[in-house]
């Protein structure tokens, strides 16, 4: 049995991007029966960046309505926020006082923000201790996270390793990174990454007028509508390779190739292909967005089921710190 446990930072409203390369794979793990999947809303690594309280309320409703409209399945696995769990950020000063500072001064995630000091936060610095806290806290084994997450779990190891070490017994098991190769970089509407921080994402919850209207911002060249267009290059296309069936792709293809085929008319197929292949989840999606009893339903069991397990890994802790 391994222990998946991968957190998601609601520092936005999920896009097309964050469902391909992070909600879908994950819940298709945590629907192997021999995985117990424990899967978080990093909502307090959001304050780093986030102030504005009813823009994280906001954002983390999003991103969990998201998780629940894909079908993630919350009796089987856990789901919560970790701000409802006050053990992370316990845990999480343990481990600063087990980290070296070159080692926090290294972090990518720190290094690429921090060229002027002055407008860098502690909790920017430190970050990397919470991330470590949140997972060995759950005695976590695999943490499937993108590439650009590796180094936070080597430091998790580290500082697991530290404490280990010091104590003399194995106080933390040390975590592995799951890093899927096969995943694919989605891009946005302007051809780039698509992300939240380069605004060129596609909300695939807007309401179908909006979302229409995103889809026709993509980028394309101006070859006129008459002649053939390489469908390889184009952005509308890969977006629609991304999701149709390969049947309906070839078929998209040789219209490109033919010509008297314009880039509205492959927006117009991309549109009608979201819309219904993400029927069932824009529905739920709303559903949750419009109920937050229900969603909060949701939330609390998991936190219930957090806390079980985390209680018992800070109780270990403080007896071996000699806090109790
Ligand atoms: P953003 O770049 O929009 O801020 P995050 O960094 O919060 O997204 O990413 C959340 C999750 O979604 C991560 O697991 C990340 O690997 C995945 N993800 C984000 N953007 C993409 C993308 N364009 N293609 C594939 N996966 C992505
Ligand atoms: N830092 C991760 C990100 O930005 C989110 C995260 C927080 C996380 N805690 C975690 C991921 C624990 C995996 C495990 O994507």
């Amino acid at each position: 049995m391994s222990r998946i446990l991968t957190g998601i930072q609601s520092s936005g409203r999920p896009h097309l991007g964050n469902v391909l390369g992070a909600i879908k794979p994950a819940i298709e793990l945590s629907q192997q029966p021999e995985n117990e999947s424990f899967l978080f809303i990093a909502d307090q690594h959001s304050l780093t960046t986030i102030k504005d309280g009813a823009l994280r309320r906001e954002y983390i409703r999003a991103v969990a309505s998201a998780w629940l409209a894909f079908g993630l399945d919350t009796t089987k696995n856990v789901f919560w926020r970790q701000s409802h769990v006050p053990e992370h950020t316990e845990l999480a000063w343990y481990l600063n006082c087990y980290t070296p500072f070159p080692m926090l001064a290294n972090a990518h995630s720190f290094k690429d923000k921090s060229e002027r000091l002055s407008d860098v936060n502690a909790g920017l610095f430190t970050y990397p201790c919470l991330m470590a806290a949140d997972i060995l806290l759950y005695d976590a084994n695999i943490i499937p996270v993108g590439k650009d997450q590796k180094q936070h779990i080597e430091m998790t190891r580290d500082m697991a390793s530290a404490v280990n070490n010091q104590v003399g017994e194995e106080v933390f098991v040390l975590p592995e990174a799951q890093i899927d190769e096969r995943i694919m970089t989605i891009p946005g509407i302007d051809g780039q990454k698509m992300s939240k921080s380069y605004n060129n994402y596609i909300d695939i919850f807007l309401p179908a007028n909006e979302l229409y209207k995103v889809i026709k911002k993509i980028v394309s060249d101006s070859t006129p509508l008459e002649e053939p267009k390489n469908p390889d290059t184009d952005i509308t296309f890969k977006l629609y390779a991304l999701l149709a069936t390969d049947e309906k792709v070839d078929t998209m293809r040789q219209n490109y190739l033919n010509g008297g085929y314009g880039y509205g008319h492959a927006k117009k197929e991309l549109y009608e292909l979201i819309i219904h292949q993400f029927a069932e989840p824009r529905e739920r999606f709303t559903y949750y967005m419009e109920n937050n009893d229900a969603l909060e339903r949701e939330l609390r069991l998991g936190e219930e089921k957090a806390r079980a397990v985390a209680s018992k890994t800070i109780q270990r802790v403080r007896e071996k710190f000699g806090f109790n």
